[in-house]
């Protein structure tokens, strides 16, 4: 009997899975505050769903070619020059299964075996599985608690080499709501080039920033041909489900991944492909809508974790995370346990996020105020018993 392979075994469960899994567990009638959760509480646009149906109906229901529908792959051009300043012709566009698949078919393109993937602390945790998948190793940069985890270029400069495949940068940050700042970026993207690597970017979050319109990376910058841009309708466009992103960039790098696709997953959706044309193309209210309603939640979440005693968090400028440090904190796991099983409110434990979260707890803000508000009152009640 073959055992599983060292790349799969090395892959990792998500620690957010786990609290997920022990939440749903529960007695169906205790009331959880469920803030564990990386996805808008908002339906998909109606405009959205009538297309998608639409093209349903109108017999769009068969594979399409690899890299995507033609007018799928300009209305993604289109909104990376419109939204965020990032150049690419239709041609440089491959759409994807989720920001998922774009992030996995850029390692797969861009690390060798053997190579690095760099990635600054605390960071989203597919990336390490994707490292494994790639039998690459995995470089976590731990990045600045005390300026909230803004990217120091000269941190993931300082690990860069000929052995480095690709840095990831995701701005804004999952899990801490940071937006990157662009002259930091520029460092590392160039410090990149110079190694031969790429960045990818992962900016599925890009659409959600609340103190400013955010750029794209490869917009930053004088290398864009060294930028792997990462986008997706899930988080903007309340489109999770759908499973509809996008890599874009370099066309030797994306001829490469379009060849790979076609034994992993052929094509995306072309319903879903239809969808994101509607939601890409179509009136942009619904999406203006969701941001400002996360923006006051934002400020309702920054407003009670500065009147908690004991829990600071840095300011979420992006996203719908924030990520707390509970004083004193240790045991992210065992605390996160406390919180779910004797205070009724579900967080992410920030191991789950890597070496630099341990002691930290990620809250997603993807919820009502008013449930908001009581997951806060819980948060303090469980503090003051510790
Ligand atoms: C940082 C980050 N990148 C990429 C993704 C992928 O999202 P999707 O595949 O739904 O586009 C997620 C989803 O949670 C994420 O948090």
């Amino acid at each position: 009997m073959h055992t599983p392979t060292e790349r799969v075994r090395r892959a990792k469960r998500s620690r957010i899975r786990t609290m997920f899994d022990l939440a749903e567990a529960q007695p169906p009638e205790r009331d959880l505050v469920r803030l564990e959760v990386g996805e808008p509480d908002f339906d998909t646009p109606e405009h959205v769903i009538d297309a998608a149906a639409d093209a349903a109906r109108a017999g769009a229901t068969h594979y399409t070619s690899n890299a995507g529908l033609p007018a799928c792959r300009e209305a993604i051009s289109d909104t990376l020059a419109r939204e965020y300043g990032v150049r690419h012709g239709a041609d440089e566009v491959l759409v994807t299964v989720g920001g998922m698949e774009a992030l996995l078919l850029a390692v797969l393109s861009t690390v060798g075996p053997g190579e690095e993937l760099v990635v600054p602390g605390p960071t989203w945790p597919n990336y390490e599985t994707q490292a494994a998948l790639a039998d690459a190793d995995f470089v976590e940069v731990p990045m600045p608690a005390e300026t909230g985890y803004d990217l120091d270029a000269d941190r993931v400069i300082e690990e860069l080499g000929p052995e480095t495949g690709a840095v990831v940068l995701t701005t804004p940050s999952n899990p801490t709501g940071r937006v990157f700042d662009p002259e930091e970026c520029r460092a590392v993207v160039e410090a990149a080039a110079d190694c031969g690597a790429y960045v990818i970017a992962d900016e599925v979050y890009l659409g959600l920033t609340y103190d400013g319109d955010a750029r794209g990376i490869a917009a930053e910058t004088g290398h864009p041909d060294h930028v792997l841009t990462v986008g997706s309708c899930s988080k903007t466009y309340a489109m999770t489900g759908w499973r509809l992103g996008w890599l874009a960039g370099d066309p030797h790098v994306l001829d490469e991944a379009t060849k790979v696709r076609e034994s992993t997953t052929a094509c995306a959706s072309s319903v879903a492909q239809h969808a994101a044309i509607a939601a890409l193309t179509g009136p942009q209210e619904p999406v203006r809508e969701m941001r400002r309603a996360f923006e006051r939640r934002r400020d309702l979440v920054v407003e009670r974790i500065d009147a908690i005693d004991g829990l600071s968090a840095p300011r979420p400028e992006g996203a719908f995370y924030a990520f707390l440090d509970p004083a004193g904190v240790e045991d992210d796991m065992a605390f996160a346990r406390t919180l779910l099983e004797d205070h009724g409110v579900v967080l992410a434990p920030g191991s789950g996020f890597g070496e630099t979260g341990r002691g930290k707890l990620r809250l997603s803000f993807a919820n009502s105020a008013e449930r908001l508000r009581e997951g806060f009152d819980r948060i303090e009640r469980a503090l003051g018993e510790r």
